[in-house]
């Protein structure tokens, strides 16, 4: 089959390296890929949004099969404009129909189908400017810290946890008065913290039926410690050790089932992946929020331990045969360390040189904010590479993967030496 996968990130190059080694992957696009893309697929200059421009390169391409990596699309209605039209229908997409797609693109929506269902999760209002009042009262009813959530995508930095009350009310009334956060805060969810540990699920779903990937934790902060600013991810590790065979059953039994069996129950089509994220209070899973995608960098761990052909996986998906695969793992534990442009998630500079690739031994190096430029591979974005290793535990894949960055060299490169710090 012919494939397109739309997204330029590490998680779209992991997806391109695991599509390309199966005998079912005759040819594959990349659109807008990245240099890690460029080496095992071919790119095509477009973006993810642009609909009308992925019709055209389906058309032109003969694709079968369009794997959506990023949320924007989905949230967006790609899924629908592809059934919607004719030339496209008989074309598989993988990721959810628009309606779903809400269960990221909606906090709101998210916490209505949690409660809906009876999946554990943090209490919460939500509230837009008219119910400014309500909402400080209801701030008024909660103990610190605060969480804020603008209702709609903020490309990860709509939430606020605030220390004091008199913040989380001027916080709260900047996000719905004065759109702190665009559109995106024109309603705001206000939750209970929760304490604990985080982890992240990863469920494939054909709608009908379902399966659970390997687990994973990101660190999310760009400061060692998980001090500082927050970030699209930079590191990972699955499996998650924290989560035991117990801890695992019951994620599945109050958060899985219940989860698909809503989608189904609400007439939500869903084919694709959910990232549920999770928190362990005392030694129960509570949901944190649904993603309708994989994760990033979670994918540059999930993904290598993963031993079954993901075509086949991809296929049973559009058909509704989900039930008939049976998922392989290896055992091998896999971490991940993301380098980034300094500056990051700031403002930092492109176009630096990465030098040391060919010098790496015994890891996968998923490019992200790379590209090639007069041949070389150059920097073009914040978070540059993902070096992924495997070890039979995690301490011996961590460091593996921080061996190897030591060969890797741009100018004002930075990562985090501590990712598992935590375990
Ligand atoms: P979200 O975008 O909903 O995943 O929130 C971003 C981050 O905020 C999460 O990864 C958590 O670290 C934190 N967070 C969100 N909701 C809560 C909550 N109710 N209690 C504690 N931390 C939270
Ligand atoms: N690493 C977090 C995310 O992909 O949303």
């Amino acid at each position: 089959m012919t494939i397109l996968i739309l997204g330029s990130g590490g998680r779209e190059h992991t997806f391109a390296w695991k599509l390309v080694q199966s005998p079912l992957c005759q040819k594959l696009f990349v659109a807008p890929g990245n240099s890690g893309t460029a080496d095992i697929a071919e790119n095509i200059d477009l973006s993810v949004t642009d609909f009308d421009a992925i019709k055209t390169l389906v058309l032109e391409k003969q694709i079968d099969m369009v794997v959506v990596g990023p949320e924007d699309p989905l949230v967006l209605g790609i899924h629908d404009f592809f059934l919607n039209d004719s030339d496209l229908k008989h074309v598989a997409v993988i990721g959810p129909q628009k309606a779903a797609a809400q269960l990221e693109g909606s906090k709101e929506f998210a916490k209505e189908f949690l409660f809906r269902h009876n999946i554990p999760t943090a209490a919460y209002q939500s509230f837009d400017a008219s119910s400014l009042e309500a909402g400080y009262n209801f701030l008024e009813t909660l103990s610190p810290p605060y969480v804020l959530k603008a209702d709609g995508l903020a490309a990860g930095k709509g939430v606020l946890i605030l220390n004091e009350l008199d913040e989380a009310k001027a916080e709260l009334k900047s996000m719905l008065v004065d759109a702190k956060f665009g559109a995106a805060s024109t309603k705001v969810v206000v939750e209970e913290f929760l304490d604990g540990i985080e982890l992240s699920c990863f469920v494939l779903t054909d709608g009908k039926h379902y399966q659970i990937l390997p687990t994973a934790k990101d660190y999310k902060r760009i400061g060692e410690g998980d001090t500082g600013l927050n970030t699209g991810g930079m590191g990972a590790v699955s499996p998650v050790p924290f989560a035991t065979e117990s801890f695992l059953q019951k994620i599945e039994e109050r958060v899985v089932k219940p989860t698909v069996a809503g989608l189904q129950k609400d007439g939500l089509d869903y084919k694709g992946f959910i990232f549920i994220g999770l928190i362990k209070v005392g030694d129960n899973p509570k949901v944190i929020e649904y993603n309708v995608r994989m994760g990033d960098p979670e994918t540059e761990v999930v993904l290598p331990r993963l031993k079954n052909d993901l075509v086949e996986i991809f296929q049973a998906i559009a058909n509704q045969k989900l039930d008939k695969i049976k998922i392989e793992i290896d055992e091998r534990a896999a971490t991940t360390v993301m380098l980034v442009s300094g500056g990051y998630p700031e403002a930092y500079e492109k176009g630096k040189e990465i030098t040391g690739l060919l010098n790496l031994t015994d890891v996968l190096p998923f490019h992200a904010g790379a590209i090639i430029n007069d041949g070389k591979v150059v920097t073009s974005g914040g978070r540059v590479m993902a070096i992924t290793s495997f070890g039979d535990t995690y301490q011996e894949a961590i460091k593996k993967s921080y061996q190897n960055i030591e060969k890797l060299h741009f100018d004002k490169m930075y990562y985090r030496k501590d990712i598992g710090f935590d375990l």
